[in-house]
């Protein structure tokens, strides 16, 4: 008896585990927005809904993580192989929300002024799911890779060899770059969602949200590509002293001091 019983317990245990905890696409309530097929569960119209309030402020923010959204399902679309694989909720929500912390309304919620942005962001977006009623279908799995697509959102090549779901949502990003028109994407998706979703200001939006971050809180931009906008735009703006170079240096100095008899002899000169 103890015998069978463990056996039962090890195929729940092993058909658990084989069985991924997402909603495969086919069985998701779709709608069409903007002429793209995507997944329209309560969850995703919810984070749909927050990304509105970006519209009085920030419409170029609103626009991006639509169009973001759009484009990413309309390449996913058009593959069912890779539809199949892609947990799509997580796509949805993971895309809509890869931004939070680009608020910049003075009581935002979604930013604590400590990490870059998208770290922030990728906090924000965990708590959004916490916190709602839906949130009880997301196991720390799915959570961790809905935190890993946005906040390894500009680690270029990092999210290279991560699962999927990570991978997709920062694919997804990608396609916000200026670049020849993806052959993954069919053109009438990127006519229709161009036309319903501006990106009319999207880049000078960034620049002046970028720039916002380093005026605001510099020191979640250092040692980040947004320590740029500061040395550009932001009278005053520094970084000396914290970055690791800075650290490096210091290190130096201390060393010498403790080891004043152990000689460096440095590695030959490499040729340019
Ligand atoms: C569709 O996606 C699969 C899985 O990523 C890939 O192996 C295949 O080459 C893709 N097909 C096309 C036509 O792009
Ligand atoms: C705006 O989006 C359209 C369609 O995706 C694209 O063809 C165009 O190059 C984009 N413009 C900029 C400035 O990125
Ligand atoms: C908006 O999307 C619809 C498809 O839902 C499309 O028919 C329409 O042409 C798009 N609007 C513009 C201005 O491109
Ligand atoms: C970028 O944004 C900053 C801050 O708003 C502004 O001073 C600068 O002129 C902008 N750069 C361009 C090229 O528009």
């Amino acid at each position: 008896m103890k015998f069978s019983a463990g056996l039962v317990s090890l195929a729940l245990a092993s058909s658990a585990a084989a069985a991924p905890k997402k909603c495969r696409s086919t069985d998701l309530p779709t709608t069409l927005i903007a002429g793209v097929e995507v997944v329209n569960t309560q969850i995703v119209q919810d984070a749909h809904n927050l990304v509105k309030e970006f519209n009085e402020l920030q419409p170029y923010l609103y626009n991006h993580v639509v169009r973001t959204w759009l484009l990413g399902a309309a390449a996913l679309n058009n593959n069912a192989t890779l539809k199949a694989e892609v947990d799509l909720e997580l796509h949805a929500v993971g895309s809509l929300l890869h931004d939070l912390g680009w608020d910049q309304r003075d009581n935002t919620p979604y930013n604590t002024h400590k990490y870059r942005f998208e770290v922030e962001s990728g906090s924000a977006a965990v708590n959004f799911v916490k916190a709602h009623p839906d949130g009880k279908n997301w196991d720390a799995n799915r959570l961790e890779r809905l935190y890993d697509g946005i906040s390894l959102q500009t680690l270029i090549g990092v999210p290279d060899f991560k699962n999927i779901d990570t991978q997709w949502i920062v694919k997804s990003i990608g396609f916000e770059f200026p670049q020849p028109r993806s052959p993954l994407i069919p053109e009438q998706f990127y006519d229709s969602v161009q036309g319903n979703f501006t990106n009319s200001t999207l880049f000078r939006g960034t620049n002046d949200t970028f720039t916002r971050f380093c005026v605001k809180d510099p020191s979640t931009t250092y040692n980040t590509f947004l320590a740029v906008f500061g040395d550009e735009y932001v009278p005053g703006y520094t970084e000396n002293g914290a970055r690791l170079f800075d650290l490096i240096q210091g290190g130096i100095q201390l060393e010498l001091g403790q080891y004043p008899d152990v000689a460096f002899t440095p590695l030959p000169p490499v040729s340019s």
